[in-house]
């Protein structure tokens, strides 16, 4: 039966792991009680400019509009004339973290009780946008990744790596698919002021180089988690719950129409957007629903712990307890791999679709993340 199936599967898991290094994606491995996830906390915020400038402050932050409940927003609008767009063949890999970090090293909270040998006191840094690759994983059909991850002072550092196949991506994508992904940005302008008592300006210029991004602090099981991750906006109430409870999410998607796309929405795209706003805990995503031609037919808000209860009635639907047991085994192998307390060593984690999690070393290479002005700084 089924828990003799887990059994043989389960004891094939460890085999390999010992065996070859490596680490299993299969979901029916990962079906046990949900672990420990703390509340995250938020210890600070940075905001980019429209430059793309680290700046140590939340300038960049935006404040929640309600719109109507089908508010007819044209999201085309602009994209030839009003967009700034980021250059993306930029990779920036953790630098914008690690620039918070020397900028706010007071604020990061360390353990009382404190059984971490590391100088931050925390396990792992990480962007939240890694992570969420991470939780997605199981469930994950066509894209794989890959995550570097460098030992320093006690801490792991993930950061990613661009595939080839996402390379390629990036570089061949159709006029379509590049205005298609103006279309989010569209959709936050038509819904954010950038002052607590302002409006939003549709006629504004969308420039993708500026953001807010929230630092959290967080424990996943055995793992304190510290990562950042870009926030679309938050709600004016001044009575709102701290951050990152006042977060809103915002996201589009394609209107739905029949059970099919119901159904697809709610077992690929809901995924997706739970394990984003779950991480760092947001609370809310405000989902516009257009049409082929951008316009926005509908709105409607989602609690992030409500979308558990959403696709219940799905077959076969993906879990939140696998996500995150597989994101906690994830870490463990990765502790148990990244030994050598070294920046310029590399452990470069692979994972492709319907393959396990695998594993090479790298010293002075293309794949060395940390920059010297972080271990020059931080040693001293
Ligand atoms: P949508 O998610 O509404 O499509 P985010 O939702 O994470 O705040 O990102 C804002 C927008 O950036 C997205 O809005 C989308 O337009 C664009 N975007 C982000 N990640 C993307 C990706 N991997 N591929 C294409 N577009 C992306
Ligand atoms: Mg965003
Ligand atoms: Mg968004």
């Amino acid at each position: 039966g089924d828990y003799e199936t887990k059994k043989r599967l389960r004891a094939t898991h460890e085999g390999q792991q010992r065996a070859a290094g490596t680490l299993s994606a299969h979901r029916q491995l990962y079906e046990r009680p949900f672990p420990l996830y703390k509340q995250p906390v938020e210890v600070g915020c940075f905001s980019l400019d429209s430059r793309r400038v680290f700046c140590n402050d939340p300038r960049q932050l935006r404040y929640y509009v309600q719109p109507a409940q089908s508010p007819g927003f044209d999201l085309r609008d602009g994209y030839t004339s009003r967009f700034v767009k980021r250059d993306d063949s930029v990779k920036e890999k953790l630098d914008h973290v690690l620039r918070w970090i020397l900028a706010n090293r007071d604020k990061i909270q360390t353990r009382v009780q404190t059984s971490s040998s590391s100088a931050l006191g925390v396990d792992f840094v990480t962007w939240r946008g890694h992570l969420t690759k991470v939780l997605t994983t199981p469930y994950e059909t066509h894209e794989g990744w890959m995550l570097a991850a460098s030992r320093f002072r006690g801490s792991i550092y993930i950061s990613e790596v661009e595939t080839e196949a996402a390379r390629v991506n990036r570089e061949t994508r159709s006029e379509r698919q590049e205005e298609m992904m103006y279309w989010g940005y569209k959709f936050e302008q038509y819904l954010c002021a950038d002052d607590v008592d302002g409006t939003p300006d549709p006629g504004g210029v969308v420039n993708t180089n500026e953001a807010f991004c929230t630092v959290v602090q967080t424990r996943l099981a055995d793992h304190t988690l510290l990562f950042s991750g870009e926030v679309d906006c938050r709600v004016k109430d001044p009575d709102a719950p701290p951050a990152p409870g006042c977060y809103v999410e915002l996201k589009t998607s394609a209107e739905i129409c029949t059970p099919k796309q119901r159904s697809n929405f709610h077992r690929y795209k809901l995924l997706k957007w739970w394990a984003q706003s779950f991480l760092p805990g947001v609370p809310q995503i405000v989902a516009g629903f257009r049409d082929h031609d951008g316009i926005v037919v509908g709105v409607e808000t989602i609690p992030t712990s409500k979308i558990s209860h959403l696709i219940k009635n799905e077959y076969n639907c993906w879990k939140p307890t696998v996500c995150m047991n597989f994101c906690n085994d994830f870490l463990s192998f990765v502790k148990s791999v990244v030994t050598e307390d070294n920046p310029r060593v590399v452990y470069l984690f692979t994972w492709d679709p319907h393959r396990d999690v695998s594993f090479t070393v790298h010293r002075d290479s293309q794949y060395t993340f940390l920059p010297e002005w972080y271990i020059r700084d931080t040693s001293s």
